[in-house]
């Protein structure tokens, strides 16, 4: 039986690669980016103030200030939140590495705190027993496009006079208690990389509700000058003032454009790819050696991921093994995340194997399957024989 796999030779599910993400762009969107270039401003112009109006509008936030990547956005962030020099910052190792670098680059001490693992979200029992005097912050992950269990944090970060700084990368359209993730924490942090819910190339956003934060957010993103070139110009004026040690995170209007123009697509695209999640969940209800995420009640999933959990004691091979025949079938799987804290720089800062055991037995069974929303039903389609068949074929009988 082994043979059918096209890992073996056998004829694949599909011959062209589909993606486990890609970015959606049509003709309003290359007008969108074409009118800006030829305007007068190209960056830090009336474009980036009406995409950050849409965006913080869309969250219902008061502030929404834009950078040039989520990763910028998450420094800026961390850094308003007052984190320095021998503060600790409590984060989850389920993660990309950007989110626990933000403390890092504020000279701060990274907390691992475990996972629950039917979510993969930070488990606010294990925050709680991370707490010491130095936490400045606790720093969660929306993972997959779940929110985390906030209102727990919340009230963790309340009994402690800290901040919660939400990185919702993965979440943007996520709804918790029919809430839309971007007003619920102290400041929360979105990504618009092309594997995103909605796309400007690169680029970033920090909302928050906090007028104070909100300045020095903005002041972070120019060198940490008060007033941008264009305020300036308005006035007439030439004086400035550089108050805090900033960093040239702008992000161009041209870019904005095309955000302002994705943004108008995202309750279609968030809704396609809640039916394509809600398709695989129920397909793999009759395959008992992958489990899916559970969503908690009061949760809305923006699905930026679809990650499964692969039950391996009831197959015949590793999750490597079941990755590399999925991707010969034509499947773009991945793996989302390797525990942040594995990573050779975090091993060199004196980080061990072993902190915790939950994100680390779900690294070991994680694979996300292709989910966007320019997927045609036949793509999906695609994504569930390919697993049934490659699971199909490795089963212990
Ligand atoms: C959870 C999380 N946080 C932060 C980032 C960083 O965002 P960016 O790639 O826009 O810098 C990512 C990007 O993939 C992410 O997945």
């Amino acid at each position: 039986m082994r043979e059918g796999l096209a890992i073996n030779g056998g004829a694949p599910v599909r011959t062209n690669l589909l993606p486990y993400g890609h970015q959606v762009i049509d003709d309003v969107d290359i007008h969108a980016v074409i009118k800006v270039l030829r305007g007068e401003w190209l960056t830090t112009g009336p474009t980036v103030e009406a995409y950050e109006r849409a965006f913080a509008d869309y969250v219902s936030a008061q502030h929404a200030i834009a950078f040039s990547s989520g990763t910028a956005a998450l420094h800026a962030a961390v850094s308003a939140a007052g984190v320095g020099a021998g503060d600790e910052v409590i984060t989850t190792p389920m993660t990309f590495a950007a989110t626990a670098n933000a403390a890092l680059y504020c000279g701060a001490r990274p907390v691992f705190a475990d996972v629950q693992g039917d979510t993969g979200n930070i488990d606010p029992d294990a925050v709680e027993s991370c707490m010491t005097s130095k936490t400045r912050a606790i720093l969660p992950v929306d993972y997959a496009g779940q929110p985390a269990d906030l209102d727990a944090l919340a009230a963790i970060a309340e009994r402690h006079g800290v901040p919660v700084i939400e990185d919702a990368a993965h979440a943007l359209g996520a709804k918790r208690r029919r809430q839309r993730v971007g007003a619920i924490s102290t400041m929360t942090i979105f990504s618009t990389h092309p594997v995103k819910h909605i796309t400007t190339g690169e680029g970033g956003m920090v909302t928050t509700n906090d007028t104070g934060l909100a300045q020095r957010l903005r002041a972070f993103r120019n060198h940490g000058i008060t007033t941008d070139a264009r305020t300036r110009g308005e006035r007439g004026d030439w004086f400035y003032e550089m108050v805090l040690l900033g960093y040239n995170y702008r992000i161009p209007d041209i870019l904005c454009a095309l955000g302002l123009s994705q943004l108008a697509k995202l309750d279609r695209w968030l809704a396609r790819r809640r039916d394509i999640a809600e398709w695989y969940t129920m397909a793999f209800q009759e395959v008992p050696e992958v489990r899916p995420l559970t969503i908690r009640p009061e949760c809305e999933s923006a699905w930026h991921l679809y990650p499964i959990l692969l039950d391996t004691d009831r197959l015949a091979a590793d999750r490597a093994t079941v990755f590399k025949a999925l991707r010969a079938e034509g499947i773009g799987v991945n793996v989302h995340y390797i525990p942040v804290y594995w990573h050779p720089y975090y091993r060199d800062l004196g980080y061990s194997r072993g902190l915790c055991p939950v994100a680390e037995r779900m690294y070991e069974q994680l694979l996300t399957l292709p989910l966007w929303a320019g997927m045609t039903d036949a793509d999906a389609a695609d994504v569930i024989a390919a697993v049934r068949k490659v699971v199909g074929v490795y089963r212990r009988t």
